[in-house]
């Protein structure tokens, strides 16, 4: 592989093509349940990282306004053409920074979200904690923070040596993935070839996350003031243990009295 693109280039793309849409679709109804059995109706959503857009479509139906950040010029096309239907704008920003136009922060959200383990691209627990604070700031007290992560299991067991492909309408990706414990990080350097006539035109791109303890994500919660009010196993409502591959976390910004 040379010269690899960085993130979400050429592969998004394709995202939905290859099933990247499917995550989101499942992650809001799941959420939208686990908050209302709590009494919590959300109306206004950010979602960090929106990607192509397939959650605040999602949770447009659910009847939220909202909008999303995210910094793939690619995800975000995709997502502008996904939401004009429902009028949910999205707007280029790198994490940790939030930049959102003035009137988006007119009024508060209540519910800030990060879907499909994007929060795992963050290089350290700094970028996190900085990501998770700039997100408080701009929520009423007692609104919701909900994400998943990535945990050590999944690039220890599933990353490290990965060599999977799949094709999907004239799309070919070959994926290889290792783990470099001592960093904690995880590389797939994917390969994407797209069928032009009788040949195939390769691009490739590198995608690396980082692998966090589950201690050390309530730690940068906390710390940037919310508190964690859920810890489980992804889709369900099980407690984490070590062999647990995805976390979603469920937190909340205190109210001013607690
Ligand atoms: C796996 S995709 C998830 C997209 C979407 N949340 C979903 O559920 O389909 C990860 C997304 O995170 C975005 N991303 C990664 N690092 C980012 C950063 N530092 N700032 C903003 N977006 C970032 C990528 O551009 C990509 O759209």
């Amino acid at each position: 592989m040379t010269n690899p693109r960085r993130e979400y280039t050429a592969f998004a793309q394709h995202y939905d093509t290859l099933g990247g849409d499917r995550f989101a679709a499942r992650m809001v109804p799941y959420l939208m349940r686990q908050l209302r059995r709590r009494g919590v109706t959300p109306r206004r959503v950010l979602d960090l990282c929106c990607g192509s857009g397939t959650a605040l479509t999602a949770f447009a139906e659910h009847g939220l306004t909202g909008c999303g950040v995210d910094r793939s010029p690619t995800m975000l096309k995709l997502a502008r053409a996904k939401l004009s239907a429902v009028g949910m704008p999205v707007y280029r920003s790198t994490l940790p920074l939030i930049t959102l136009p003035k009137r988006e922060l007119l009024k508060p959200f209540d519910l800030v979200t990060a879907m499909f383990d994007s929060l795992n691209y963050l290089p350290n627990l700094g970028s996190i904690g900085r990501t998770l604070s700039e997100a408080r700031k701009r929520v009423a007290p007692g609104s919701w923070l909900v994400f998943d992560m990535n945990l050590l299991p999944v690039y220890r067991d599933y990353w490290d040596g990965l060599h999977w492909s799949r094709e999907v309408d004239n799309i070919m990706t070959v994926w290889r993935g290792h783990y470099e414990p001592r960093q904690r990080r995880g590389t797939i350097d994917m390969a994407l070839f797209e069928r032009r006539g009788r040949s195939w035109r390769r691009r490739d791109e590198r995608h690396v996350q980082y692998a966090y303890r589950v201690g050390e994500i309530r730690s940068a919660v906390t710390a940037a003031g919310w508190r964690v009010r859920h810890a489980w196993e992804c889709f369900t409502t099980s407690a984490l243990s070590p062999r647990s591959e995805r976390g979603v976390f469920f937190c909340q910004n205190p109210t001013r009295n607690r």
